[in-house]
């Protein structure tokens, strides 16, 4: 029996309400705001109040990418949540979803934590499904929602971000075609970035994560070569687009730079001046321009692979028939390198997918309003603990946490009104 083939079908962004500028973290913090805007490629970051959470960005996301994509819910057969920043040890993320969606109860449910590539875990558990046979012309619904926190003054402060990318996946992807030939993946135990079951914010290993990444890239890679039979049908020249897993903007260049490595089978060092211009302007090309919405949101974890992937189906008006890569990397480690061909409907459907009203809606932070901000986040949902108002920051529709009372997470709100 020949496997079936699966992609993307749908998508929709959701984040914040409020964002901060990276100039003014630069400057609070007594750095060139160069460091954070060029070295690391941020601009802004989005900044959850006390009354976002996990469980209302990934709900959002998630109702904007069926209605906006016309599915109704009694399609969706798989309802799978990626994120590494759940709100209870036990009780998944996406059954609080799957309630807030009216998800039917046959509808298979379940949350992925693998650090960044919990979403991905998640994709690639939809494509199998599919191709097993088990859909019965269902869909899947997979959500990337997380919160990314390091903590104030911290080296990873400016690599924070928050937000949910919700993607439906079925046999016929109005978006993209996902070519299982063409996965590779790879697993290794590592202490480049965790986070212990009593802390609300991430440890890492800032530097040492990022060999980390790149080595992953490489052994991703050559498992999707050995897959695919050979790497000629993987080759960057035969790829419209690269999307890799983006914790700050200039992440993704090196592992651009690592992938043209990768492929050459040799190390490109600053004095190789021809291939440096080289990987420059494919970067240029395949990666750069589909970097924006990561520039202003910040590291959303699951979701910032997707973020770029977003972003170029939005904009670059593809005539569909395009290879294009994606690389997920999640800390600890594991990773998973693939490619997908966009379908000739997806250029006429970017305008469905473009979360710019949702972006110039969010309103800017000072910094003692982040920092007022982090600190009552620490204790936000602790049990009868004085409960988050969404009043207190101007959040008047939409769904929000509002806290925990007899150890229930309470929400008010809906979906629906969320701007
Ligand atoms: P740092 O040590 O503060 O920064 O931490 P730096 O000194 O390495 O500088 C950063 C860049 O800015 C460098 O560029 C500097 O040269 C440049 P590079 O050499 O790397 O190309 N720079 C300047 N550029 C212009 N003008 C200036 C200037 N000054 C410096 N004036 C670090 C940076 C990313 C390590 C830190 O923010 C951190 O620890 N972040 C968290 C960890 C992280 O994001 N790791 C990424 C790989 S692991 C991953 O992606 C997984 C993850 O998403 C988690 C998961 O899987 O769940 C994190």
């Amino acid at each position: 029996m020949s496997a079936r083939v699966s992609g993307i079908d749908a998508m929709a962004f959701h984040g914040t309400q409020y964002y901060l500028e990276m100039a003014d973290l630069a400057a609070a913090r007594g750095v060139d705001p160069d460091k954070y805007i060029l070295g690391l490629g941020q601009r802004q970051m989005a900044v959850a109040t006390p009354c976002e959470d996990t469980v209302t960005m990934a709900t959002v996301a998630a109702h904007r990418a069926l209605e906006r994509f016309d599915i109704d819910p009694g399609e969706i057969g798989t309802l799978i949540v990626g994120t590494e920043t759940g709100v209870d040890h036990s009780k998944p993320v996406a059954v609080y979803v799957h309630d807030m969606l009216g998800l039917a109860p046959n509808c298979r449910t379940f949350e992925t934590k693998h650090a960044c590539y919990g979403a991905m875990a998640g994709l690639t558990s939809a494509m199998d499904w599919i191709s097993a046979g088990r859909a019965r012309g269902r869909k899947a619904l997979i959500v990337a929602s997380d919160i990314a926190r390091y903590g104030l003054n911290t080296a990873g402060e400016p690599t924070q971000g928050a937000g949910a990318v919700a993607m439906v996946v079925s046999e016929k992807p109005r978006l993209l075609e996902l070519d299982p030939t063409s996965f590779g993946d790879y697993t290794r135990q590592v202490m480049d970035f965790w986070r212990p079951l009593y802390s609300k914010y991430a440890f890492a290993d800032g530097h040492y994560s990022i060999d980390c990444y790149l080595d992953a890239f490489s052994g991703a890679w050559r498992d999707a070569c050995e897959n695919a039979g050979s790497w000629d049908p993987l080759r960057l020249d035969r790829l419209a687009a690269c999307f890799y897993h983006v914790p700050f903007t200039k992440m993704a260049r090196k592992a651009h730079h690592r992938h043209c490595e990768t492929e050459w089978g040799k190390k490109v060092e600053r004095e190789d001046t021809e291939q440096v211009a080289a990987i420059r302007e494919s970067y240029d090309q395949q990666v750069a321009p589909w970097l924006e919405l990561n520039s202003v949101v910040g590291n959303i974890y699951t979701g910032s692979l997707f973020l770029a992937l977003m972003d170029y189906l939005r904009k670059a008006q593809p005539a569909g028939g395009e290879r294009v890569s994606v690389f997920s990397y999640g800390s600890g480690c594991g990773a998973a390198f693939g490619t997908g061909v966009v379908t000739p409907e997806a250029a006429g459907l970017a305008e469905r997918l473009d979360p710019a009203t949702h972006l110039e809606q969010r309103r800017k932070l000072d910094m003692d309003r982040y920092e007022e901000l982090i600190r009552l986040s620490e204790t936000a949902d602790h049990n009868e603990a004085p409960y988050p108002d969404p009043a207190d920051w101007q959040l008047d529709r939409g769904l929000y946490f509002v806290g925990t009372r007899d150890h229930v997470r309470q929400y008010a709100g809906s979906a629906a009104d969320t701007p």
